[in-house]
C-alpha cells in the first residue's frame, strides 16, 4: 500500500522521482505527488488519479532542485483527495513528509498538538506526524547541535507513534538532508555513484543502482549529500550491509504485452523453471532444498504443519495442504494469516510453520509468522520477494525466483508456490515412507510442469472467445474438488479482483447444499473437472446446475468425455500428473478472467480499491 521514493544527489531529483512513483504505483494509485526542496523552500506538485496524471501536469523545468521525496497513495486515512494526497508540510511550512502505514494514536497526537497550534488542512494521519516532527524540531533548536537536529526530532516523534510508517522527511533549513525510518513498511536505500535513492522496493531504484541496503524495523537512515548513516530508535548505530539486486530493469517492462498479468501469465513456464532449478537430488527421487535451516532429522520428526498465508498465497497453501498429507502422511493446517494471530489455536511442540507470501510484506502474513515465532515456533517461507521483511525474518526457506510481479492480481507467484508446495510435499514425503519409485514418477512429473503448462497457454485464443461470451454476467460459482477446490478459489478471486463481477468457489459437491438456490440462466458455473476418481460425482453436480438452466463451463483434461450437451463450453487442458494438476488447470481460469476484464474494459493491471502489497492491518 503506498509507495514512496525520495532522492539526494546530484541529479534533478524530479524525473527519477517521478520514474520511481511509477514502478511503485502497484503499491496504490489513489493520487500522487512530489516535493523538491528549493533554496530553502519546498515546491509541490500532487494530485488524485494515476502518476501518470502527476507527470503530465508537472512542468519538468519547474522543479529543478536535486533533493526530493514522491509518495502514491492507497487511502487509508481520509478519502481520496488533492489535500489528503502525500507529501503533506508541517504548518510551520518546516517539515514535509511522505508516508506509508497507519499511525494508530493518531488522535490523541493531534489533540495534544491543536493545543500547540499546529493547524491541519487534510485528514491524514500523516500530517500528524509531519506537524509532530515539526514541533520537536521547534523544541531542539536549543537543545541539539544543528547536524542531528532533524534526525533527533524525527526520532523523538517515532518514540511517541503507534503503528506502522515507512517514511521520508525533509526539512527546509537542510537542503542536503533526508531522513528516512521504517516500522512495519519496507524500506530500501539505494547506494548509488554521489547519490542515494530510498524507495519502498527495489523496481524504484534499480534504475539508478543494483547496491541496497534493505532497512530493518526500528532503524531511521540519515542522509547528509552523498553520506548516510543508520541507527536504531534508541541511537545504537547500525552497520550497513549492501546487497546486490540480482534482477535488472528490464523484467519489471511491459514488452509486447498489453498488460503486466498478461506478460506474467505467458511467463508461467519460465518461472516454473526458475521455481525447479537445482533443487532436485541426483538420483532424481526427491526434493532439495539449500535454505530451510532445519535438518532432515527434524523434519522427520515434525507431526504436523501448520501455512499461513493470505489471498492468492493462501489458495496455495491449501492446495499444499492436499498434497502433503497425500505424499507425507502429515497433518496440515492451513489458515488466513490474519484470522491466526487472534484465533488463539492450540499448537502443539512438534509443529512446523510455514508462510505464502509473493511479496514477502503482507502485514497479516507477518504477524502470523511473528506470532509463531514469539511462541517459540520456527517459521519457514515460500516468497518471492528477495531481501522482503519475511524473507529476513523467517528461520528459513525457500525463494521463488518467479521474477518481478507487478500485475495487481498474482499469476505467475502463484502457480510458481504450487510448484514449490509440490515439491515441499514430495521432499517431506520422502523423509517418511515415500518409495523411490514413487518419488522419481513425481520428480518426472513436476519437471514436465512447464511443457505441460506451455500446451495449456495454446488455448488462449480459445478462451479469449469463452470470456467474452461470459463477461456480460454478473454472478459466476467455481467448483471443483479436493486440491481443485482453492483452484476454484483462485479462479473465483481471479474473477472479482479485475472484472468485477462476483464470484464464489465451493467444493463442487457442497454446492447443493445452498448455492445451487442462486443458479439461473444468468448465473454460470465454470467447473474444474478432470477426468479422475471423482469425475463421474462432479458430472452429477453438473447434471444438477444443467437442470436449472445455469450456463456451464467445464475446465477439463483432454481424456474427458462429457454427457452430450451437458456444458455449454468446454476448455481442454493436457492429462497430467495430480501434483502438476493444480498448475496446469490454473492457466484457463487466469486467462479467462484476463480476457473478461479486458472485454469489461477494466484496469486489469490496477483494480479498483486493491494495492499489490497489503501492508497494513
Ligand atoms: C492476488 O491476486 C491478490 N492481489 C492478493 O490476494 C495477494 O495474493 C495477497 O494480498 C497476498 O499477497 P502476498 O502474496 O504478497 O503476501
Amino acid at each position: 500500500m503506498c509507495g514512496i521514493v525520495g532522492y539526494v544527489g546530484q541529479a534533478i531529483a524530479a524525473p527519477i522521482i517521478l520514474e520511481g512513483l511509477k514502478r511503485l504505483e502497484y503499491r496504490g494509485y489513489d493520487s500522487a505527488g512530489l516535493t523538491v526542496l528549493e533554496d530553502g523552500r519546498f515546491k509541490i506538485a500532487k494530485q488524485i488519479g494515476r502518476v501518470e496524471g502527476l507527470i503530465k501536469s508537472t512542468p519538468a523545468k519547474s522543479l529543478t532542485g536535486s533533493v526530493g521525496i514522491g509518495h502514491t497513495r492507497w487511502a487509508t486515512h481520509g478519502g481520496v483527495t488533492n489535500t489528503n494526497a502525500h507529501p503533506h508540510l508541517s504548518s510551520d511550512g518546516k517539515i514535509a513528509i511522505i508516508h506509508n502505514g497507519v499511525i494508530e494514536n493518531f488522535t490523541a497526537i493531534k489533540k495534544f498538538l491543536l493545543t500547540k497550534d499546529y493547524a491541519f488542512s487534510s485528514e491524514t494521519d500523516t500530517e500528524v506526524l509531519c506537524n509532530l516532527i515539526a514541533y520537536h524540531y521547534a523544541k531542539e533548536s536549543e537543545a541539539a547541535p544543528d547536524e542531528s537536529r532533524l534526525l533527533d526530532s524525527v526520532r523523538k516523534t517515532l518514540l511517541h507513534v503507534e503503528g506502522t510508517y515507512g517514511i521520508c522527511v525533509l526539512c527546509a533549513d537542510c537542503p542536503q538532508e533526508l531522513i528516512a525510518a521504517r516500522q512495519g513498511s519496507p524500506l530500501i536505500l539505494g547506494v548509488g555513484q554521489d547519490e542515494l535513492v530510498i524507495a519502498s522496493d527495489v523496481s524504484a531504484l534499480v534504475s539508478r543502482t543494483q547496491n541496497v541496503v534493505y532497512l530493518n524495523d526500528g532503524e531511521l537512515v540519515a542522509i547528509n549529500g552523498s553520506a548516510f548513516q543508520i541507527s536504531t530508535l534508541d541511537k545504537a548505530g547500525v552497520s550497513p550491509v549492501i546487497d546486490q539486486v540480482t534482477w535488472n530493469i528490464e523484467e519489471a517492462e511491459l514488452g509486447d504485452f498489453s498488460h503486466f498479468m498478461e506478460k506474467e501469465i505467458f511467463e508461467q513456464p519460465t518461472a516454473l523453471e526458475n521455481a525447479m532449478r537445482g533443487r532436485f537430488s541426483e538420483d532424481g527421487s526427491t526434493a532439495i532444498f539449500g535454505g530451510l535451516n532445519i535438518s532432515a532429522h527434524d523434519l522427520r520428526d515434525t507431526s504436523r504443519l501448520m501455512i499461513c498465508a493470505c489471498g492468492t498465497a493462501l489458495h496455495a497453501g491449501l492446495v499444499t495442504e492436499h498434497l502433503i498429507e497425500r505424499f507425507a502422511r502429515i497433518p496440515v493446517e492451513c489458515d488466513h494469516a490474519s484470522e491466526f494471530r487472534y484465533r488463539n489455536t492450540p499448537l502443539f511442540a512438534q509443529t512446523l510453520f510455514f508462510v505464502i507470501s509473493q511479496s514477502g510484506e503482507t502485514i497479516d502474513t507477518l504477524a502470523a509468522m511473528r506470532e509463531a515465532q514469539r511462541k517459540g515456533f520456527k517459521v519457514l517461507a515460500i516468497n518471492n520477494g528477495v531481501g522482503s521483511t519475511i524473507a529476513r525474518q523467517a528461520d528459513g526457506g525457500i525463494y521463488q525466483h518467479a521474477g518481478p510481479e507487478i500485475g495487481v492480481a498474482s499469476t505467475k507467484a502463484f502457480t510458481s508456490q504450487l510448484m514449490l508446495g509440490a515439491m515441499l510435499a514430495l521432499y517431506l514425503g520422502r523423509l517418511r515412507d515415500m518409495s523411490f519409485r514413487d518419488g522419481v514418477e513425481i520428480v518426472n512429473a513436476l519437471k514436465g510442469a512447464p511443457a505441460l503448462v506451455r500446451q495449456a497457454l495454446e488455448q488462449a485464443d480459445h478462451i479469449k472467445t469463452v470470456a467474452q461470451k461470459y463477461a456480460r454476467y454478473y454472478d459466476m460459482l467455481f467448483l471443483g474438488r479436493l486440491e481443485l477446490f482453492p483452484i476454484a478459489s483462485e479462479g473465483a478471486l481471479k474473477l472479482k479482483e479485475i472484472s468485477y463481477i462476483h464470484a464464489e468457489a465451493y467444493p463442487a459437491a457442497e454446492m447443493k447444499h445452498g448455492p445451487i438456490a442462486l443458479i439461473n440462466s444468468e448465473c454460470p458455473s465454470v467447473f474444474i473437472v478432470p477426468a479422475n476418481e471423482l469425475f463421474n460425482k462432479v458430472v452429477s453436480s453438473m447434471q444438477e446446475i444443467k437442470a436449472r438452466g445455469g450456463p456451464i463451463i467445464a475446465i477439463t483434461t483432454s481424456d474427458a468425455e462429457f454427457p452430450p450437451g451437458l456444458a455449454d463450453d468446454v476448455i481442454t487442458i493436457p492429462c497430467c500428473h495430480e501434483a502438476v494438476l493444480p498448475i496446469v488447470a490454473t492457466i484457463p481460469l487466469q486467462l479467462f478472467s484476463y480476457y473478461v476484464a479486458v472485454e469489461r474494459g477494466c484496469d486489469v493491471d490496477k483494480p479498483r480499491n486493491l494495492a499489490k502489497s497489503v501492508t497494513v492491518e
